[in-house]
């Protein structure tokens, strides 16, 4: 296995803070991405311009966005970093070059009935709906991500065929975006699946593009993204103490913790670019906030100090 670095794209801030009881106002999202980025996060999801009748957790996004846009331009944060928001369709991207970000998020489901139950509208009408969001992005050069959810498995119809999961890759990848985040929305998926799937997922999108989305409801999380890694992925999405989960995916637990992820990678010494002590720092602070402690193994018990750095000797 080529041991190459690795991306965590952190998701705290949108997947995690979207199904919090607690809802976290303006400046503390931005001191929490503060905090990320202190500890070397380089590309984050803000927030989402998403209705907030569906998710009033997200509310205040573009306040969020404002916020850290001018701390980066006051020297505050580092300038070679990325930001990005979901959006769901046109009114959304609206939503999100005014806010002056720079990379957006689009996302769709791989079952019917999630999708329903999410955007409400079905996965033909929500490509439709990436028309427009596409254009815009190529007038106002901003860079597009894409997510497909349920790809293991739909909280509603179950196993989720990996012959519909690759075609509609290719429908996205064929829509522009620069990357294609393969998400288990409900954490349902497991070594087995996980390699079977990305090698199909390969032969028809360059590996380079794609990411791996888990959450950890059944613990399989890690297990999985090492074995994502071992079939060439590079690029992971979690959140820092294993925040979140999705609204309309009843039963889903939070993506998989930041932390945990470094953990496992440091110790095989790849590198994330992430410092292990300061995100396991932040676990304290964010539970305080939210007012619950949160699922991280590593955030809740941190490093034996005896033991020292978690890099192989
Ligand atoms: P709808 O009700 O069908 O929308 O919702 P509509 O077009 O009929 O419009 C109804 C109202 O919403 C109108 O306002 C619109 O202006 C407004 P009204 O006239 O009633 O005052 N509206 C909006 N407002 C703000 N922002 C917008 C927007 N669009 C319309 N963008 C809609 C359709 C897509 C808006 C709704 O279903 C929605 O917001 N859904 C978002 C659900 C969501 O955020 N889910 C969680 C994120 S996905 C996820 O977590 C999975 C992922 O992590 C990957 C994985 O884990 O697999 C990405
Ligand atoms: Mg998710």
């Amino acid at each position: 296995m080529k041991k190459n670095a690795v991306v965590i794209v952190e998701m705290g801030l949108r997947d995690g803070l979207q199904n919090e009881k607690h809802v976290l106002d303006a400046d503390t999202r931005v001191e929490f991405a503060r905090r990320l980025i202190t500890a070397g996060s380089k590309r984050l999801e803000l927030g989402a311009f998403v209705s907030p009748k569906w998710v009033p957790q997200m509310a205040g996004t573009s306040e969020v966005v404002s916020k850290a846009l001018a701390l980066q331009k006051a020297g505050d944060l580092p300038k070679k970093m990325e930001f990005s928001v979901l959006v769901p369709n046109e009114r959304g991207m609206m939503d999100a070059i005014e806010s002056g970000v720079k990379e957006v998020a689009i996302f769709a489901a791989c079952s019917e009935s999630f999708s329903l139950k999410n955007i409400n509208c079905s996965i033909d009408e929500s490509f439709e709906r990436f028309k427009p969001v596409m254009a815009l992005a190529k007038k106002h050069k901003i860079k597009v991500r894409g997510y497909l959810s349920t790809c293991f498995g739909c909280p509603f119809e179950g196993k989720v065929p990996e012959a519909r999961v690759v075609k509609l890759a290719e429908r996205m990848n064929k829509l522009g975006v620069y990357e294609i985040s393969i998400g288990d929305t409900i954490g349902v998926a497991n070594v087995g699946q996980v390699e079977s799937l990305f090698k199909k997922l390969k032969k028809v999108v360059p590996v380079k593009k794609l990411a791996a989305h888990f959450h950890d409801t059944r613990g399989q999380a890690l297990a999985n993204i090492l074995e994502a890694y071992k079939v060439g992925v590079r690029v992971f999405d979690a959140s820092l103490g294993g925040l979140g989960g999705c609204p309309y995916a009843p039963g889903a637990a939070g993506n998989v913790a930041t932390e945990d992820v470094v953990y496992m990678f440091q110790g095989m010494g790849i590198k994330t670019g992430l410092d292990l002590q300061k995100l396991i720092d932040i676990y304290p602070w964010m539970t305080e906030k939210i007012q619950h402690t949160l699922p991280s193994k590593v955030g809740k018990v941190g490093i034996l100090k005896p033991l020292g750095a978690v890099t192989p000797s």
